[in-house]
């Protein structure tokens, strides 16, 4: 039976259309669902909306529309863009569905059973655009405005239940310590070890259902109030699933895939993620998630992305990038530029530049310049090679990169290295273009009694071409298939990733297709 894989994205709020933070995370998540299905794993990839909360209740009145409307008009948004960014996910999950609903409910119920809530009365402060209750110090020493969205706090001051939260603290700072794949990058994880040392306090978990309208989910034990938004919206992880290990109704897909194999998130929500849902989970016994994934942020040339400022990369933008540059352009380039964890900035012309340089020149002109050859010298048929092995020259320039591509592939995939596994792969494109400067098989061919050594040159060629597009095809799935129909090889596709990635398995006589280029140079302004 095959290994699973089970990646998810945070649920995305419905309160207004996708933007270029939200397509990142599903299109990272796209490419380790798409990578681990290459290599043979079973991939379950969930994604969806969150819809409850108060920040949907406000911006549904704000449009004079209930909040039900609302979310059944945003999501349509979502759904397009990742139809629109190819994005492969094997479940939409909508925190308004009956199936997540009822869900929630059994997981109270269950920590209700476990004594793990009680009535209180939270008194204090809460970030109604991140939906997230503020502590004192917290709130003065930023003046009393949210630290990501700079609006004024809320005073909350209401009955409310409340999750055990702080007994488990040290069960769960015991278990960040001493899995250091749990939270990634490091630098987050350290983050949150030393706030997870200044204590944390029991989390208030539920709000009087009166003040959302009615909207979210009933606490079972107590009809006027409704489940705390983001306990609904962590729970959508095994709700999805139909409930790993809990209640009745046990479904065979939650316990195939429980626990996640990577949590994708922005760093805005790494304390939700990586504190109260950890112990909300200890708390009902389930298993945690391996790792949970922290990315930057990005802004857009130069500034805090804003519509007033016009640097607001939205969906029109998005599909307005695919359209200029091909969408797997756009899904390459916000892995490639920004190392995964750190912040990174987008901006229109390192876009075209990179694109340019990487895209249409060292890869695009490295597959044009082998099908032509192919097409010029032997007729369009891949020649026969002196070995189908690696040796001389050909190992020389090539044996390295693609070892590395090989033993570092899987290693950089699960750590999230995206940028470092693109550039493994077009260190071999490079190296490739540096081979034919050097062994100059269009010389080559002016002299017959080379002929068998032009042939060894071209097959090499176009293997480690289809090496490099093998591997970049979970990043660029239609671009990879298109050049390997340019070599004429789509056939060589059987079998996982790195089995397709060894040299030496294109047929001789496999006939090449017409080259055209498949990333056109873009003319940028200066
Ligand atoms: N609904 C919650 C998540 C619940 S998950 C159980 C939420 N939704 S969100 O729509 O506001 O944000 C979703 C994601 O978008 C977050 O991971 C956030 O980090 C990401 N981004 C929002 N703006 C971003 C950038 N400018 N750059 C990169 N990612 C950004 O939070």
């Amino acid at each position: 039976m095959s290994e699973k894989f089970y990646i998810t994205t945070p649920i995305y709020y419905v309160n207004d259309a996708p933007h270029i933070g939200h397509a990142y995370t599903t299109i990272a998540a796209d490419v380790l669902a798409r990578y681990f299905r290459a290599e043979g794993f079973d991939v379950h990839f969930l994604t969806g909306t969150d819809e409850h909360g108060i920040k949907i209740v406000k911006a549904a009145a704000d449009k004079g529309v209930s909040p039900q409307e609302l979310a059944d008009e945003v999501v349509v948004h979502f759904q397009d863009l990742w139809a629109k960014l190819n994005i492969s996910n094997d479940d939409f999950i909508r925190t308004s569905q009956a199936r997540h609903e009822g869900r929630v409910q059994e997981i109270i119920r269950r920590l209700i059973e476990r004594d793990e809530i009680y009535l209180g009365k939270y008194e204090g402060w809460y970030d109604e655009g991140q939906e997230e209750f503020v502590t004192e110090s917290t709130a003065r020493d930023n003046e009393y405005k949210s630290v990501i969205s700079d609006k004024p706090l809320v005073r909350y001051s209401e009955p409310s239940w409340f999750f055990r939260l702080s007994k488990w603290i040290p069960k769960l700072i015991a278990h960040i310590e001493t899995d250091s794949t749990f939270v990634q990058p490091t630098s987050r994880r350290n983050e949150v070890l030393s706030k997870l040392a200044q204590g944390v306090e029991d989390l208030s978990i539920s709000r009087q259902s009166e003040k959302l309208g009615g909207w979210g989910v009933p606490m079972p034990n107590d009809p006027d109030h409704s489940v705390y938004v983001w306990i609904d919206a962590l729970s959508n992880y095994i709700t999805a699933l139909g409930m790993p290990g809990i209640g009745d109704e046990f479904d065979a897909k939650g316990d195939k895939y429980w626990p996640a194999d990577v949590h994708l998130i922005g760093k805005d929500i790494l304390w939700f993620h990586a504190v109260y849902w950890p112990c909300l989970l200890m708390a009902l016994d389930i298993p945690l998630p391996k790792t949970i994934f922290a990315h930057g942020w990005w802004t857009c040339e130069g500034k805090k992305m804003s519509k007033s400022l016009g640097n607001f990369i939205s969906c029109e933008v998005l599909s307005e990038l695919c359209g200029e540059y091909s969408r797997d352009a756009f899904r390459y380039f916000v892995l490639r530029e920004v190392t995964f964890g750190a912040d990174g900035d987008f901006s229109r012309e390192a876009f075209g530049r990179r694109y340019n340089t990487e895209l249409a020149n060292d890869l695009g002109n490295l597959l044009s310049r082998t099908v032509n050859m192919i097409g010029r010298y032997f007729d369009g048929a891949v020649p026969k090679p002196q070995q189908r092995t690696l040796e001389g020259v050909e190992a020389e320039f090539l044996s390295e990169p693609i070892k590395h591509l090989q033993d570092e592939s899987a290693k950089m995939m699960s750590r999230c290295r995206f940028s470092g596994y693109i550039g493994a792969a077009l260190e071999l494109a490079s190296a490739t273009n540096r081979y034919i400067d050097a062994t100059e098989p269009f010389k080559l061919a002016k002299d017959p009694s080379q002929r068998e050594r032009l042939g060894t040159i071209l097959y090499a060629c176009a293997e480690a071409v289809r090496i490099v597009l093998s591997y970049l095809e979970p990043f660029m799935p239609e671009k990879s298939a298109e050049g390997l129909a340019h070599l004429g090889v789509s056939g060589v596709s059987d079998g996982t990733l790195s089995e397709r990635g060894r040299f030496g398995l294109i047929e001789p006589g496999t006939k090449t297709a017409k080259s055209v280029p498949l990333f056109p140079r873009k003319l940028l302004d200066q």
